[in-house]
């Protein structure tokens, strides 16, 4: 068999994995779900699920690929439960639906950074008529698809890794340097109340899932991303302590994000804690927001600070849609024996193609921008909201319950128990294992069942059992 490749050191495998959890997921959507959620309130709700639920998952998740050395569909095979390749089969899925949304939303920031470099922050009274100028947006989703997929073509050690390791530092710098400047804005105090002081009363069951959604999606989970890349870590390293780490960096940068995000806000609003809750809440703020912020910082600093921005939200969104390409990908080359640079370029064409109606679902298409109500919403939503509900909530919350019950009754406790056992695990790593353990049999597929069913009841077939 052909050398699948491997990452050349465990810091190289936790930076690729950090480098797919933080995202457009952490910068985006992270502070908008939060300014929606109540604060505080939110964010608590978020945590508990990003520790308590997620960091068992993403252990066995790890777990599966490098026991299997192997992507979803082949794993399930070799460990000898090919009924199971389905959840492998239902993760390719998801990543196809994801990247092909993604994509469009990674070329908005992107064409926002060449915007800013020139100065233009008046875009953001424009934001509607930018993402309808498909053109535009088209071609700028194809570049940013045809970097992703020449790096992917690269391999784990060349392309992956590499890359993890020059974007992952680069990002932090740029968060923290952003965070520093945004506190020293006026009302800077303000808005960071209005982040970490909880509003318990926004918190609704809707809220709730959000919340679950929300954690899946921004730790790469359910869908085998991180299968695929435990597929190429070496025996000997520790893969509890390796997935506390990134589940605790991802959770850490969301958080630096909102410590970003919060002053700008309230700095745009002067401190105005109504109009504060009215956009922080908005999905599109950070597109029509933030420009003038950094318009009223002046020529110069606006320029520095607002390209910046978008420069770090576009590196946020190349190391995940490297793993998001990298998941079917390695289907094919594993299961398909297809050569890596066919399978890349195969894979980002097609998802390419079905990205288009999201691409046009924003403005350019009154059809795709208004496709379809589901039973208890008031208003009909775009194909890309859909793919978003379906590929990136749905399907992730799915996966994750059905991952930690093949982990936990199927695959089975002891040989789970072998693959995370290690040599130097340390006395935190020993509880964190001990707690891994219990929690994917006991917490993970009860919860998670519960969740997931009650809410694809709620929005897909209107039935509300709360
Ligand atoms: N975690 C990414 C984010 O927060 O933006 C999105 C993502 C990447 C989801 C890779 C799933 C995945 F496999």
């Amino acid at each position: 068999m052909k050398e699948r490749g491997n990452f050349n050191s465990r810091l190289g495998f936790i930076m690729a994995s950090a480098g797919s959890a933080v995202g457009l997921g952490n910068i985006w959507k992270f502070p908008f779900e939060v300014g929606a959620g109540g604060g505080a309130a939110f964010l608590v709700i978020y945590l508990f699920f990003a520790l308590v639920l997620c960091f068992p998952v993403m252990t066995a998740e790890i777990a599966i690929g490098r026991k299997a050395q192997a992507s979803p569909v082949t794993a399930f095979k070799k460990l000898g439960f090919a009924r199971w390749s389905g959840v492998g089969y239902l993760g390719l899925a998801a990543g196809f639906l994801i990247l092909s949304f993604y994509n469009v939303v990674a070329a908005w920031s992107f064409g926002y950074f060449f915007e800013m470099l020139q100065g233009h922050f008046e875009i953001s009274q424009h934001f509607s008529e930018y993402t309808a100028n498909w053109l535009k947006i088209g071609l700028y989703s194809l570049i940013f698809m045809s970097g992703t997929a020449y790096i992917v073509s690269r391999g784990i050690s060349h392309g992956i890794e590499r890359a993890a390791k020059a974007l992952m530092p680069t990002l932090l710098f740029l968060i923290v340097g952003l965070i520093i400047y945004a506190l020293t804005l006026p009302n800077a105090i303000t808005g960071i109340k209005h982040y970490l002081l909880p509003d318990f009363s926004k918190i609704t069951p809707t809220i709730v899932y959000s919340a679950l959604g929300q954690a899946f999606f921004s730790l790469s989970l359910g869908m085998g991303a991180l299968i695929t890349f435990g597929s190429y870590v070496k025996k000997d390293a520790n893969i509890v302590t390796a997935a506390a780490i990134i589940t605790f960096t991802d959770v850490f940068i969301a958080f630096l994000a909102g410590l970003m995000m919060f002053p700008f806000v309230a700095y745009v609003t002067q401190g105005d804690l109504t109009a504060m809750s009215a956009i922080s809440g908005e999905e599109a703020f950070i597109f029509e927001t933030l420009p003038n912020v950094f318009n009223s910082l002046g020529p110069t600093l606006g320029v520095v600070i607002g390209s910046l921005f978008f420069l770090l939200l576009s590196f946020a969104a190349l190391t995940s849609t490297i793993s998001l390409l990298e998941v079917p990908t390695a289907f094919l080359v594993d299961e398909k024996k297809v050569s890596r640079g066919k399978a890349t370029w195969t894979v980002a064409i097609l998802i390419f193609l079905i990205g288009l109606p999201s691409l046009l679902g924003n403005g350019a298409s009154a059809f795709f921008s208004e496709f379809i109500q589901f039973p208890n919403s008031t208003s009909p939503i775009s194909f890309m909201s859909m793919v978003g509900m379906i590929g990136g909530s749905t399907f992730l919350s799915v996966g994750g319950f059905l991952i930690s019950v093949f982990v936990a009754y199927v695959w089975g406790k002891s040989n789970f128990e072998l693959e995370i056992q290690s040599d130097n695990e340390g006395t935190i790593g020993r509880w964190l294992k001990q707690y891994v353990q219990f929690a994917i049999r006991w917490i993970c597929p009860l919860v998670l069942g519960i969740i997931s069913l009650t809410t694809i009841l709620d929005i897909y077939f209107g039935i509300s059992l709360f």
